[in-house]
């Protein structure tokens, strides 16, 4: 069985255009298609507005598909979500948080949610939090008065406490400084490793992407336009870097707004 199976999925969204009263739809995902295998990490590369967020939010149970199908670990996203929910952990900038709790709480909170008893979770919260770069005499402080890198660690940290069977990492080292995503990454490595987890990370870390990914899939305007590993895909390519990849496989650089481009 495969971690993930996705097939010919599509997302629109409707959308305002100018001072029409009709709303047009907007593709966010076109007939995207792929598998990822059990254990294995797949990076999901593309320009702002591609649909990576989308594609990790439909695969989370907060968005609610159009068209095609989506399966983790058989089960089918929109008919069997409760299941889907206990089997995935999303990681954001969007994160929520208790704001006046710290993030020990915020982190108990989870657990607890997750079904751990708080035996389990005692000894692990700080582990945890110290893996993820979390300095120690932060820990009783209020979530509202972290900078945002430090809020994204305890939204990895969160994450990863409950083992996670699937990973959804969607910019997880947005705003961290450089000694903070090596340590994500190292942590990342390290819960495939120990706990077995499936991985599918959206960045545009290309230094990420393939320091972390088996395969890398570029996302362009909402549709896939490869996924394979970063040898293959510059060979395919013909390029020296994942950069240039990316620029030979969608015309367009990284780094481009893609609704500017178009
Ligand atoms: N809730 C929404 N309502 C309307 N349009 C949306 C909504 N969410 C996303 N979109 C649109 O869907 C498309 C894909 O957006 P998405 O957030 O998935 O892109 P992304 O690849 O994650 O971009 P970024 O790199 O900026 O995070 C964009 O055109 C976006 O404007
Ligand atoms: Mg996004």
């Amino acid at each position: 069985m495969h971690a993930v199976s996705i097939s010919d999925l599509r997302k629109d969204f409707r959308r305002r255009n100018g001072r029409r009263l009709r709303r047009e739809r907007v593709p966010a995902l076109r007939d995207v298609s792929f598998t990822i295998e059990r254990g294995e990490c797949v990076a999901v590369l593309g320009q702002n507005g591609s649909g990576k967020s989308t594609l990790v939010r439909l695969l989370s149970t907060l968005l609610l598909a159009d068209g095609g199908t989506a399966r983790v670990f058989g089960h089918e996203i929109s008919r069997d979500s409760r299941a889907v929910r206990r089997l995935v952990n999303r990681v954001s900038v969007e994160a929520s948080f208790f704001k006046k709790m710290s993030s020990a709480e915020n982190l108990a909170y989870a657990a607890r949610f997750y079904g751990m008893t708080p035996a389990e979770t005692g000894p692990r919260i700080p582990e945890i939090l110290a893996r993820v770069g979390f300095p120690a005499e932060r820990r009783g402080e209020p979530m509202e008065n972290l900078s945002r890198g430090m809020q994204q660690k305890v939204a990895l940290a969160r994450a990863l406490l409950t083992s996670p069977v699937l990973l959804l990492l969607d910019e997880p080292t947005t705003g961290l400084d450089p000694r903070s995503r090596l340590e994500v990454r190292a942590l990342v490595r390290d819960v495939r490793e120990t706990h077995d987890a499936t991985v599918l990370l959206c960045t545009h870390d290309l230094e990420e992407a393939e320091a972390l990914a088996d395969r890398i899939g570029i996302l362009d305007g909402g549709r896939l336009v490869c996924l394979a590993p970063a040898e293959e895909l510059k060979r395919r390519y013909g390029a020296a870097t994942l950069e240039e990849v990316f620029f030979a496989a969608t015309g367009r650089a990284l780094e481009d707004d893609e609704e500017a481009a178009d």
